[in-house]
């Protein structure tokens, strides 16, 4: 017999509406939430996508674009199998390394922990599209000058990184960029190079 929580609900059903709310972020658990469902809140109330995959749009360096996502579907999976973006790198898939960062609508984020869902209504920008004009980011060209990578695996991530802080602070010091990459590891070592580039790049930089 299936045990009974307070409430009425039963373990399977608090279990069902436990998952659908871990699945996304922000949004409302319900009791008759299907498992794996998105509940996203809405001018009306609520509504309930998935677990199936939903078309949604997302807007990615500068474009707009269709995709079928499960609501579990991160926004880094997104990028990489559905728009082919490849910039933003999985390394941990977890939260701990910071090679998939991203900017969501100018703020840097990790995509391996974003849910797609979560892009909707925001300008997401990669690596791939944060040259514009057929110009390389100042933090771009100052990374190949002071020769800040080695293997490269973490850098599309530090590169968000340093260019989303030029963005909010035109004139870091150190300390500021020491605490822009704090969630970027990188094992080659080139963290002395990444701060040197990115105090050049400050200097007259586009800052965006
Ligand atoms: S792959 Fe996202 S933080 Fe490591
Ligand atoms: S350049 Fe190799 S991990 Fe950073």
């Amino acid at each position: 017999m299936a045990a009974n929580t307070k409430d009425g609900l039963t373990r399977r059903e608090l279990l069902q509406g436990l998952s659908a709310g871990a699945v996304a972020t922000g949004l409302l658990p319900a009791r008759t939430a299907r498992a794996g469902a998105a509940i996203k809140r809405t001018g009306a109330g609520a509504e309930t996508y998935g677990p199936g995959p939903v078309a949604i749009r997302l807007r990615v360096n500068g474009a707009e674009h269709a995709l079928e996502v499960e609501p579990r579907t991160t926004l880094l999976t997104a990028l990489r199998a559905q728009l082919d973006l490849t910039g933003a790198k999985p390394v941990c898939d977890r939260g701990a390394c910071g090679a998939c960062t991203v900017h969501l609508s100018g703020t840097p984020v990790l995509a391996c922990m974003t849910l797609a869902f979560d892009a909707i209504d925001h300008e997401v920008t990669t690596v791939e599209g944060l040259a514009q004009g057929g110009e390389l980011h100042p933090v771009q060209e100052a990374f190949i000058a002071h020769d800040a990578l080695q293997c490269g695996f973490c850098t599309p991530g530090m590169v968000m990184s340093c260019a989303a802080l030029l963005g909010r602070n035109p004139h870091p010091n150190e300390h500021d960029v020491r605490n822009a990459i704090a969630g970027n590891l990188c094992r080659c070592g080139t963290y002395p190079q990444v701060i040197a580039a990115t105090l050049a790049a400050a200097g007259g930089a586009r800052h965006g």
